[in-house]
């Protein structure tokens, strides 16, 4: 991730602490948050410091690695790891490696964790190279959450295609939905295309009717967080929106996710367990004033109650097709138990 010319990885561990770009201060403030023990790495992946499917997979494998380092009940420490972020297969992918490795060293628990974060870079960037061609010079894309660099270790999952092919000389338009309640496209994703250089526009969540209704959009991509045997897909809330509008105008809808996000072992997305979150995130926003001074401010109804749960399923059915790491396949039992064979 290139931040004002400079190289980034969003999370990466070294020594016995774990670095991570602070994705609660951005795109205010750009800064690091280290995290010394397993505990810490944790509490980071509770509150959000770090998220996005794989940059948490990275987190998750570094967290366990921590766990070995302070000789800590390994038993103990995957299941309070796992319960971090309940949603995102990456995770439980990263957690279940790593403490299998642990359970032949210490040595062994950190270089699969370190493994894993640089398979995790390698996945993204050939996701992007897949679907890359899927991109013409002049392309209109809407993407939904943040599924770019600060979603993974580097390049992303949907925006890694973006990057690609902006980089390739290719013209390409981003519309970022904003995705209330923690509107990871109006901060995060807006500040990654920024940096890049991209042009692009923040939209309301409910605009994708209206853009898409006006031919304003040629394909939408967005990440998953967890992908079930046949293609169901569980992404941030509002993405199935998204595909049904899709499919009503006849406009392609992929999904790009490396191979750890799929779960062989959920049959449907009616197994995909759905993380609920504070109510607080929907009556409160955070943002600076004109001098730059951060304050929370309640932004609906006092006294009314709100509910918040952070993802939804798309049925295989509304996806045109899965960009990975190995090519892009038809969101089906078949093409997907091929693919992880
Ligand atoms: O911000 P999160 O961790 O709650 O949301 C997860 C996501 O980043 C998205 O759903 C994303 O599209 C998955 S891939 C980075």
């Amino acid at each position: 991730m290139r931040v004002s010319g400079t190289d980034y990885l969003t999370i990466r561990m070294e020594g016995e602490s774990v670095f991570m770009i602070d994705q609660n201060l951005l795109p205010f403030s750009f800064s690091f948050r280290e995290c010394k023990t397993w505990e810490d790495t944790c509490d980071a992946i509770r509150i959000m410091t770090v998220r996005g499917a794989g940059a948490i997979g990275a987190a998750a494998g570094f967290a366990m690695a921590q766990a070995y380092i302070a000789s800590e009940d390994p038993e103990m420490a995957a299941e309070r790891i796992r319960a971090t972020r309940p949603t995102a297969r990456d995770l439980f992918f990263a957690v279940d490696r790593v403490y299998q490795a642990g359970q032949k060293s210490v040595q062994a628990a950190v270089e699969e964790a370190q493994r894993l974060a640089r398979n995790n870079i390698d996945a993204a960037r050939n996701i992007g190279k897949y679907g890359e061609p899927l991109i013409r010079d002049g392309a209109r894309v809407l993407t939904h959450c943040n599924a770019g660099w600060l979603g993974f270790v580097d390049y992303g999952s949907a925006l890694s295609p973006v990057y690609m092919a902006h980089r390739g000389g290719k013209s390409v338009f981003v519309y970022a939905g904003e995705t209330r309640p923690r509107s990871q496209g109006a901060r995060l994703t807006a500040w990654e295309l920024a940096n890049e250089g991209i042009d692009h526009s923040i939209v309301p969540d409910n605009a994708g009717a209206y853009l898409m209704s006006k031919g304003m959009v040629d394909l939408v991509i967005t990440g998953a967080d967890r992908i079930a045997a046949n293609g169901d897909t569980a992404n941030k809330i509002g993405t199935f929106e998204k595909a049904i509008v899709a499919r009503q105008f006849g406009i392609p809808f992929f999904v790009a996710a490396p191979l750890s996000t799929f779960d062989l072992s959920t049959p449907t997305g009616e197994g995909i367990e759905i993380e609920e979150r504070s109510a607080d995130e929907v009556n409160y926003q955070t943002g600076p004033d004109k001098e730059g001074q951060l304050h929370t401010i309640r932004v609906t109804n006092p006294g009314s109650d709100a509910f918040n749960p952070a993802f939804d399923v798309t049925p295989a059915d509304f996806i045109t097709g899965i960009i990975t790491e190995k090519g892009i396949i038809k969101p089906d039992n078949n093409a997907i138990a091929t693919l992880l064979r």
